[in-house]
């Protein structure tokens, strides 16, 4: 979709260039053309290397520039937000998270959790009301994992929450996020903490079912 808007509008402009540069008639730019492109032949080594250069430049300054606001993470359901949440109402990550200090599975909060508070606030609200049906139809929300770790890791944070290891240590400023980007956890990130707390690494006992 983004595309398309995008390539909508680079097309109107160059109409609207083409249309300008013309003075309203844009033949005279077809016609022009035949002769540009003869002119671009004899040139065509220098103009290779100008690319060459334009395409760098802009694939620099790109990665550079790149919009944080690009890195968030998928479409939720419901845009539930953890920076309302958990950093500007301050509300506690094992509130909504309770089973995190001791199951395998911290698990998502149910539908209850959130009606728990949102029958009294912004009660009207559209996405609220979505809520009400789920809940209603005792529907779970279909909310979208996003922290993959491998099949035959045997992960628990249990072990790590009793050593005070905050969530932020391994989630990232969460309570900063509208949107979790989540991430796929690789041995290499257990690996190099427990190197540094010098943790049991003896791991394909103990991490590997
Ligand atoms: C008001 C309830 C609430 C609070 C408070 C809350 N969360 Fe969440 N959390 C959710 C909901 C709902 C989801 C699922 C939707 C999503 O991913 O945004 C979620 C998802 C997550 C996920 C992604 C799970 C996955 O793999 O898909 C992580 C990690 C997480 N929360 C960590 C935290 C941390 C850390 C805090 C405290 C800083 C916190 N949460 C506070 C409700 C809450
Ligand atoms: C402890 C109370 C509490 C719980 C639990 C809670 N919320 Fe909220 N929520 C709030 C408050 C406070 C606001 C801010 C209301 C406002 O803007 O006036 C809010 C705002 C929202 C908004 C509007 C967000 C925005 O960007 O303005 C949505 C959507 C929402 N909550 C969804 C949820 C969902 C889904 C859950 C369950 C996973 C949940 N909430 C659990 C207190 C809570
Ligand atoms: C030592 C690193 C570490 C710490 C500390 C940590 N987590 Fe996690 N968390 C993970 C990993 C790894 C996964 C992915 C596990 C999986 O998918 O089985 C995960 C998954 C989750 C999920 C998604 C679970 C699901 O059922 O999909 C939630 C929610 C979550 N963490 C919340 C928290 C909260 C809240 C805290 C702090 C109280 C916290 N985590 C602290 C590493 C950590
Ligand atoms: C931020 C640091 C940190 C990260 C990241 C981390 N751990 Fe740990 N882990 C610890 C600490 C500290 C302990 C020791 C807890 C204790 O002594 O009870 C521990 C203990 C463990 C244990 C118990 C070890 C034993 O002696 O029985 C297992 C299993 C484990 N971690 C698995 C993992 C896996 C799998 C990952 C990656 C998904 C991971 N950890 C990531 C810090 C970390």
């Amino acid at each position: 979709m983004e595309i398309l808007i995008t390539s909508l509008t680079l097309l109107t402009i160059l109409v609207l260039v083409v249309l300008i540069a013309t003075g309203g008639r844009p033949m005279v730019f077809f016609r022009g053309i035949g002769e540009v492109l003869s002119t671009l032949k004899t040139n065509r080594g220098p103009l290779f290397w100008t690319l060459v250069l334009v395409a760098l430049t802009g694939g620099f300054l790109f990665y550079f520039y790149a919009p944080p606001a690009g890195n968030v993470g998928a479409e939720q359901p419901i845009p539930f937000s953890h920076r309302v949440h958990a950093g500007v109402k301050a509300i506690q990550c094992q509130f909504c998270h309770p089973y995190v200090s001791y199951s395998i599975h911290p698990g998502i909060p149910p539908v209850d959790k959130c009606l728990y508070c949102h029958r009294y606030i912004i009660a009207q609200h559209p996405w609220i009301q979505k809520e009400h049906k789920l809940f209603d139809t005792r529907t779970p929300t279909p909310w979208v994992k996003v922290n993959y770790l491998a099949e035959h890791v045997l992960f628990n944070h249990q072990r790590h929450i009793r050593k005070n290891i905050q969530c932020q240590e391994c989630h990232g400023a969460v309570e900063t996020m509208d949107r979790i980007k989540g991430k796929h956890f690789y041995m290499e990130f257990c690996i190099t903490c427990h190197q540094k707390k010098k943790v049991n690494l003896d791991c394909w006992l103990a991490c590997h079912s």
